[in-house]
């Protein structure tokens, strides 16, 4: 585990007291606490170095862009990306969105298949939902496993089902409701693999060897590749993301919940998909453009330049990048294990507790948040009682609202970790459940 003594100190605001009682902050899916360092490079940004990017010849100017360069190539390399492949947005809804102008709208057409999960968040289903309205193609959703775990069976069932039809899939790496960890290798594998049994298949239909009259008509229009896009929104804060070894298409993620500030995050690209035009810009402006004319405009050759419409958000790029600074200092290995660790000792913790019952994996899989729902109390009312004690939690539906339906769920309350919590925390936590079941039960 991590040593948390020292870790408290580089973040102030833990030092808070909250109704009486010293913070305790088990919030971390929402959004997670900022280092001193963090802060620091943002204000010393705007106090020292503040001008526009890419577009002045004065010092400032070059200060400024120099700052903006350095930390793009920082943050890829944290991810494991080629510089050109990482496009700033605000944050993982932003990504999704842009997945949605700058790819889907060029590319998924009229009955296409987009494979999601019910784990999914909001964020991952109703830019889809548009999409679909648009385009007039299908949402098909995978489910979950009765401990809460991305059903590979069942996904495997839809791939087979809907062959020739899918052109997208989208799950998040870890479900911000359950901590259910999806095994990037396994779906990729099973992605691909349907892809070449299509490639083998259009083929031999070229060539006549299989009739023509045996599928339907837009069998013969399918382009074989499905892309894939991860929101990586809660693992990116957990583990180390090696983008170019996932062979995944899209990965999505956001600065605030990795120790970085608001307002910024990522959408990592495969470099191909750049290069061929298959993802565009979707939005345009000044700054990503080689050549105006009255009739047509020329884009940026640079593609790193191409996706930046106006001014960057430079002191919250400056901030991530010490963001993923401070993570690389304690080894993304050892905070996975922290958290690991962290959540285990949750789950133990609050099984004791009869009047618990937790939801989604028990086992190694999980990752970041241990959630529950206590028995015959609103999630908000234990939320409550929490935050009388000091200790912030998130209650709710969590964004995931077709993942609550479908399990009959009102609402959990959920508890999630960084590296700067230790196992007093969960004590804490669990202290302030026996004041739940003092009020309510
Ligand atoms: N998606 C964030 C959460 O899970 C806001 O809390």
């Amino acid at each position: 585990m991590l040593n948390t003594d020292n870790i408290i100190r580089n973040f102030p605001i833990l030092t808070r007291v909250i109704n009486g009682k010293k913070l305790v902050y088990l919030d971390n899916a929402a959004t997670s606490q900022k280092p001193f360092s963090v802060v620091e490079a943002i204000s010393s940004y705007y106090l020292n170095n503040n001008a526009n990017v890419h577009r002045g010849v004065h010092t400032l100017s070059d200060e400024s862009t120099t700052i903006f360069e350095t930390s793009k190539i920082k943050i890829a390399k944290f991810f494991g990306a080629k510089n050109n492949e990482l496009i700033f947005v605000r944050n993982t809804t932003e990504a999704i969105n842009g997945v949605a102008y700058g790819w889907g709208e060029q590319n998924i057409n009229s009955d296409d298949v987009i494979l999601v999960s019910i784990l999914d968040h909001h964020s991952n289903i109703v830019v889809w939902q548009e999409l679909c309205k648009r385009k007039k193609a299908r949402l098909i959703f995978v489910g979950i496993t009765s401990d809460g775990k991305f059903d590979v069976n069942d996904f495997d069932a839809k791939l087979k089902k809907f062959a020739g039809k899918i052109k997208l899939v989208v799950f998040p790496h870890v479900s911000n409701a359950l901590g259910s960890t999806i095994d990037l290798k396994i779906i990729v594998k099973k992605v691909r693999a349907t892809e070449k049994v299509r490639v083998v298949e259009k083929t031999l239909r070229s060539k006549n060897i299989v009739s023509k009259s045996s599928g339907s008509k837009s069998d013969f229009k399918f382009d074989s590749k499905i892309r894939i896009l991860v929101d990586g929104a809660q693992s990116a804060p957990h583990m180390k993301i090696n983008f170019d070894n996932l062979d995944v298409d899209f990965f999505a993620f956001s600065g605030h919940k990795m120790l970085g500030p608001m307002g910024i995050g990522g959408l990592l690209v495969r470099e191909e998909l750049l290069i061929t035009n298959e993802m565009r810009p979707w939005l345009f402006g000044g700054g990503m453009i080689a050549e105006v004319h009255e009739s047509h405009t020329i884009f940026n050759d640079n593609l790193s330049e191409r996706f930046v419409a106006g001014t960057p958000d430079v002191a919250s790029v400056a901030g991530l990048a010490v963001a993923c600074e401070y993570l690389e200092n304690l080894g993304m290995e050892n905070v996975l294990i922290h958290d690991h660790g962290l959540v285990q000792y949750a789950l133990s913790e609050l099984e004791k507790n009869k009047n618990v019952e937790i939801v989604g994996p028990k086992d190694e899989t999980r990752t970041g948040s241990v959630s529950f729902i206590f028995k015959g109390v609103h999630a908000h009312d234990v939320a409550q009682v929490l935050d009388s004690e000091g200790i912030a939690v998130r209650s709710g539906h969590h964004c995931t609202m077709p993942l609550h339906t479908s399990q009959k769920w009102i609402a959990t309350t959920r508890a999630s970790f960084q590296v700067y919590n230790s196992k007093a925390d969960i004590d804490a936590l669990t202290d302030g459940l026996k004041k739940v079941a003092k009020i309510f039960l």
